[in-house]
C-alpha cells in the first residue's frame, strides 16, 4: 500500500444571489466600471444582503449542498476546519456555528485565520490529520462575508471584495492522489498594510473606534500589490521547482482571486498559458477565503483524474503559499 495522502474527493460552493455591479458602485462613489475592471478584473460581486445572516450561513449552505451531492451524512465527518477572516463572532469559532447549522456532531471543529491564504493553510492542516490516520473525512470550508467589514464610502477598498463560501471534502488516498507538497509562508512585518484597526484585544470596540471607522478593512493597496505580485509568483515557482514540474506538467493553476494583474504576473513567472488558469474574479471579486474553493467548484467538470494542480494565494499578515496536488477524480 502506498503512503496516505489527503485527496479532495468532493467540492461545493455557495454565493448569495444579490449582485453588486461596478456601475451600481459608481452611482454613489467617485469610481467607474473602467477603473475597477482595468485595475482589478472585477465586474461585479455577490452580497449577502440579509442582515441576520453571516459567514456561517453561507458555509452551511455550501456544506448542505455537498452532502446532497455526495449522499454523505453529517455523522460521517470527523473534522471541520473553517478558514475565515470574518467570523460570525469573536468567539466561539465560526466552525462551531457551522457544525450546529449542518448537524455535524461527531467532529472536532475549529477556525483558521490566515486571511486570504486561510484556505491553503487550512487544507495543509487538514491534510496532516488525514496523512497521520487521525481522520478519514475532513471538511475544509473557506467563507467570508466581506461586506460586513467594508466601508462603502471608501472607493479604495469596497470595490474589491465580495461574499461567498466554498467547501472541499478531504479523504485518504493511497494511489498517489491529493496533496503532494506545499509551501506556506508568513512575514508578520506586513500586518499593518492590510488589517482591521480595532475590535480585538488591543483596541476593543468603543464609540471612538466606531466614529473613526476602525472596524472596516484598511489597505495600503500599492504596498500589498507589490508584495503579492512577487511572493505569490515566487512561491508558485518554488513549489514547482521543488517537484521538478514545468508549465507543461501543470493542468491548472488555481490562484486566490485578489487582482487579475497579480494572477497574470504569477502565470507569466511560471510560463503558464492563460487557458490553464481559473479566473472568476470578474463575477465574485475578492471573496478572501472562498476564492479558491469557488474556483474549484466552478471548474470541477473540467478537472480530470491525474491532473496536476497548483493552488496559490497571498493575503494579509502577510501570509502566502502554494500547494501542489494531483486531482483524484473526473466528473462524468
Ligand atoms: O487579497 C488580499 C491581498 N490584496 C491584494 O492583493 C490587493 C492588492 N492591491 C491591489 O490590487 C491594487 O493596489 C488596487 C486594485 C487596490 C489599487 O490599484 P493601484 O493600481 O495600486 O491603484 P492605487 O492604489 O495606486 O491608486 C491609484 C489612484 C489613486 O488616485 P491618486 O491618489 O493617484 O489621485 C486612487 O485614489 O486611483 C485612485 N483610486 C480609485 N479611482 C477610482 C483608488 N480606488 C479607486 C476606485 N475608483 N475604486
Amino acid at each position: 500500500m502506498g503512503k496516505i495522502q489527503a485527496a479532495i474527493t468532493a467540492v461545493n460552493a455557495w454565493a448569495p444571489d444579490s449582485r453588486l455591479t461596478n456601475d451600481d458602485l459608481a452611482k454613489t462613489l467617485d469610481t467607474s466600471d473602467e477603473w475597477i475592471s482595468s485595475r482589478t478584473g472585477i465586474k461585479e460581486r455577490r452580497i449577502l444582503t440579509d442582515k441576520n445572516l453571516g459567514t456561517s450561513d453561507m458555509a452551511a449552505n455550501a456544506i448542505k449542498g455537498l452532502f446532497a451531492k455526495t449522499k454523505l451524512s453529517a455523522d460521517d465527518i470527523d473534522c471541520l476546519i473553517c478558514a475565515t477572516a470574518t467570523p460570525d463572532v469573536v468567539f466561539p469559532s465560526t466552525a462551531c456555528a457551522i457544525a450546529d447549522k449542518t448537524n455535524i456532531q461527531n467532529a472536532f471543529c475549529f477556525d483558521v485565520m490566515a486571511a486570504c491564504s486561510g484556505f491553503l493553510y487550512s487544507l495543509v492542516t487538514a491534510a496532516k490529520y488525514i496523512e497521520t490516520g487521525t481522520c478519514k473525512k475532513v471538511l475544509v470550508v473557506g467563507a467570508d462575508k466581506m461586506s460586513a467589514i467594508l466601508d462603502y464610502a471608501d472607493r479604495r477598498t469596497c470595490v474589491l471584495f465580495g461574499d461567498g463560501a466554498g467547501v472541499v471534502l478531504l479523504e485518504p488516498s493511497t494511489e498517489g492522489y491529493g496533496i503532494i507538497d506545499s509551501i506556506l509562508k508568513c512575514d508578520g512585518r506586513g500586518r499593518h498594510y492590510l488589517h482591521m484597526k480595532a475590535g480585538g484585544s488591543v483596541k476593543p470596540a468603543s464609540h471612538e473606534t466606531v466614529e473613526n471607522k476602525e472596524h472596516f478593512v484598511y489597505q495600503d493597496g500599492h504596498t500589498v500589490f507589490k508584495y503579492a505580485t512577487k511572493n505569490m509568483a515566487d512561491v508558485t515557482a518554488d513549489v514547482m521547482a521543488r517537484n521538478h514540474l514545468t508549465a507543461d506538467d501543470i493542468a491548472w493553476l488555481v490562484p486566490h482571486q485578489a487582482n487579475k494583474r497579480i494572477i497574470e504576473a504569477t502565470a507569466k513567472r511560471v510560463g503558464l498559458d492563460e487557458k490553464k488558469i481559473t479566473v472568476n474574479i470578474n463575477k465574485y471579486g475578492n471573496t478572501t477565503n472562498a476564492s479558491i474553493p469557488l474556483c474549484l467548484w466552478e471548474w470541477e467538470k473540467q478537472l480530470k483524474r491525474d491532473d496536476n494542480l497548483i493552488l496559490s494565494a497571498f493575503g494579509a499578515g502577510f501570509t502566502w503559499g502554494s500547494i501542489y496536488m494531483k486531482w483524484g477524480y473526473s466528473t462524468p
